[in-house]
């Protein structure tokens, strides 16, 4: 069992990684937490797959469980959903010692603890995260949240877990597409902060991509882990550094906005956000072209294709705008220096960006 501490004060916590673990859930929870009341959210899609398991390993250890299930997918990531939660929350008389576990990818995690961090004034949470994006990236860091009709992720709050347990061995089940998505955000690791992360992605690229060697995999997981730990650590609350783990996402939301959510998966709009953002700094001359080249062609092995055609430069621009990491009008861009490093800039000109836009169209 790989062991990873994310450090934050009074606020630490462990991160476990162990392929085949998912059995020894229960164990965990008792070194974490002395109450007695579980409460575990999932979605139908992953309780038809593991509910069972955990709900035997936490009794196992005489756990008091109750499962709530929701709808799969971002559409029920919404206060609608959470107000349900609390319903049953409440009709069950849970009480502040009770624990909340998420069982599920990202939006089941950014759910369940917005729920853990509201209900009662906050109880504790714990988080089992089944997707490649939860497991490298959202279960880590403490945003919680859901989101509006008006905008994703507008709705939330920075609630740390008492733990989080990663069993690699659940992304077997997960659609190859899924994964890909993951791998997205597991290369944005290496590229912000890690040459030699990004190197051991690409030489490992389908023993990792293919599920066919799970210690490469826990190694790719461990690391953006870790990567993403050291960032929290030191600015939790993104007021300066923690904007560096946005590369790609500027256009990357965009890209989702401008496709009303639908065409793309999270992590897929983000390879093509990521794409655009290291075109627009080997533009102003800040990335070497050799470096641009190591980027797209680790990038576009992940297969997205770009049918991007509708939307015209003014949309774009507009549904930057609207981002919520633009300040005053600025616009400001992660961008990199090398792979490896990166930097934030707010003078980019229009242009320049839209040029970025139109690369990842014509390639
Ligand atoms: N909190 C953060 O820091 C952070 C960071 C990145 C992304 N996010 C959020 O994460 C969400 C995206 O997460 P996601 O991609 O995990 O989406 P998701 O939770 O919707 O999972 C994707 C799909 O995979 C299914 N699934 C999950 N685990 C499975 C498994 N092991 N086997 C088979 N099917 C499985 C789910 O039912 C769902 O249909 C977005 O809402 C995004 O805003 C949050």
């Amino acid at each position: 069992m790989e062991i990873l501490n994310v450090d934050l004060k009074e606020r630490s916590y462990p991160i476990y990684i162990e392929s085949g673990s998912l059995n020894r859930i229960g164990e965990y929870l008792e070194k974490n937490y002395n109450g007695k009341r579980a409460a575990v959210i999932t979605d139908s899609i992953v309780k038809n797959y593991y509910s069972a398991v955990v709900e035997k390993s936490l009794s196992d250890k005489s756990f008091e469980v109750e499962l709530i299930e929701m709808p799969p997918g971002e559409k029920f990531k919404t206060l609608s959903v959470v107000e349900s939660i609390y319903d049953k929350l409440i009709e069950k008389n849970f009480s502040r010692d009770s624990v909340i576990i998420s069982l599920g990818g990202g939006v089941v995690g950014d759910l369940a603890g917005f729920v853990a961090a509201t209900f009662l004034r906050g109880v504790k949470f714990a988080q089992i995260p089944t997707t490649l994006i939860a497991q490298a990236d959202s279960s880590v860091g403490g945003k919680v949240g859901v989101n509006h009709r008006l905008g994703k992720n507008l709705i939330g709050a920075f609630y740390q877990p008492i733990f989080v347990f990663i069993d690699p061995e659940v992304l077997n089940t997960l659609p190859p597409r899924e994964v890909d998505a993951g791998m997205s955000e597991v290369i944005k690791y290496g590229l912000i902060k890690d040459e030699s992360f990004f190197g051991f992605i690409e030489e490992n690229f389908e023993d990792i991509r293919s599920l066919n060697n799970m210690q490469k995999m826990e190694h790719a997981i461990l690391r953006s882990c870790e990567i993403k730990a050291e960032v929290v650590k030191i600015d939790e609350k993104e007021s300066g550094l923690r904007r560096i783990l946005n590369f790609g996402h500027t256009i990357g939301h965009a890209i989702e906005n401008l496709t009303n959510y639908e065409l793309y998966l999270h992590g897929e709009a983000i390879t093509l956000g990521m794409i655009a953002a290291g075109e627009i700094s080997r533009k102003i001359k800040i990335l070497q072209s050799e470096k641009f080249s190591r980027l797209e062609n680790l990038l576009k092995k992940l297969n997205i294709k770009s049918n991007l055609k509708n939307s015209n430069e003014e949309n774009l621009i507009n549904a930057i705008l609207r981002d919520k990491k633009v300040k005053n009008g600025k616009i400001n861009l992660v961008l990199l220096e090398d792979i490896g490093k990166t930097v934030i800039r707010n003078d980019i000109p229009n242009n320049v960006i839209i040029e970025g836009f139109n690369y990842i169209l014509k390639n």
